[in-house]
């Protein structure tokens, strides 16, 4: 049996306010809590987005009575919110800026509407970028001129993980995480994901060709965190003519994971670093007391979307084999989780900034 500490999820999507058919802060943490999270920090592109204090007390709201594990809920930046945003910066998990297309409404396109943004959010919490190829170039750049630190979302690209490589030996303050489904799988995976549904292929940023995927790997020093991105849509809307981009991945990171340390590809202390001490660093999270979670490291077994507590009903990683499974978790001294069932209550969580 292999011990773990609680392992923090930075970027997860649990669909509340507005589309809680897709996910909810309970199924989103359950589904956490089945995949070894302790914490999870949810995103703002919500139906209403998340950007200002009735907003996030709507999102948090609904967390605190629902929520199974620990959270924190990000606030969106948008044109006009900058002193709103700032003024939130101790109550919000972290500023995220949707600089390139997403899936929402939340987009600043115009460097303009960067800038207060830069300047006013607190240094002491994170600022969070979905920016990809140049545009992260440019919010490198920001990170150097207003010397604050900024964390790139998601990176996919073998010229992304070269020029934050880069900026780290200059000095700027960035850090960056990267998803299971970007180190596990390329375009050349979409013809097999899809089942003949050409939109359960879809992810932003896109699966990208092998070279960089294997610029992942080889640069995996330069890596902070593990991130899932967990973004579930339904079958149906994964299969319907308009999909929209997104995988869950909550449940299948860990096994991914602990399959590839299996491999020899990672390390255990890979996964502590990034799923662990490096994010509680940069995301400025509170220690959980008496939390650890169990894994039998032996256990093979093969991923089933049915077997999951997601509410969006698949998995691009149906009928891969892996090992490692998740036993037991334990959030303050409770067994939150034991042998497929979450015990933890619904409100049990806690906000990561409430102290
Ligand atoms: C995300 C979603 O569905 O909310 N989709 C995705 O493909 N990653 C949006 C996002 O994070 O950009
Ligand atoms: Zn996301």
């Amino acid at each position: 049996m292999l011990k773990l500490p609680g392992l923090i999820d930075p970027h997860v999507h649990l669909r509340e306010p507005g589309a809680t058919h897709k996910e909810d802060y309970d199924s989103g943490t359950s589904a956490a809590l089945a995949g070894g999270f302790t914490i999870v920090l949810a995103m703002p592109n919500t139906k209403p987005p998340i950007f200002d204090s009735a907003t996030l007390d709507l999102a948090l709201n609904a967390a605190k009575q629902k929520a199974r594990c620990d959270f924190g809920q990000y606030i969106g930046a948008g044109p006009y919110n900058a002193d709103i945003a700032a003024s939130l910066a101790g109550t919000a998990a972290g500023l995220k800026m949707y600089l390139d297309s997403t899936f929402g409404e939340l987009r600043l396109d115009d460097m303009t509407l960067w800038m207060p943004h830069f300047q006013k959010y607190s240094k002491d919490y994170p600022l969070v970028a979905h920016s990809e190829s140049r545009t992260m170039a440019a919010a490198i750049l920001f990170a150097a001129i207003y010397d604050r630190p900024v964390h790139i979302a998601h990176i996919s690209l073998k010229e992304e993980v070269l020029l934050i490589k880069a900026a780290k030996e200059k000095g700027i303050k960035v850090t960056c995480e990267v998803c299971p489904h970007h180190l596990f799988l390329s375009k050349d995976d979409i013809p097999s994901i899809s089942h003949g549904h050409p939109g359960r292929g879809e992810v932003r940023p896109r699966l990208a060709m092998k070279e960089d995927v294997a610029a992942l790997w080889e640069n995996m020093d330069v890596i902070d965190c593990f991130a899932t991105d967990h973004a579930p849509h339904t079958i149906e809307e994964k299969d319907s003519d308009n999909p929209p981009p997104g995988f869950p991945g909550l449940e299948t990171a860990l096994p991914l994971l602990l399959t590839a340390v299996g491999d020899g590809r990672l390390t255990i202390d890979d996964i502590m670093m990034k799923s662990y001490t490096n994010p509680q660093k940069i995301f400025n999270l509170p220690e959980q007391p008496e939390t650890w979670v169990e894994v039998d490291e032996n256990e093979a077994y093969e991923i089933k979307a049915s077997e999951q507590f997601t509410r969006c009903g698949w998995t691009p990683f149906e009928g891969w084999k892996v090992k490692g499974r998740v036993r037991k978790v334990v959030l303050r001294g409770q067994t939150a989780f034991e042998d497929g069932k979450v015990l933890a209550k619904a409100g049990y969580g806690r906000n990561v900034r409430e102290r």
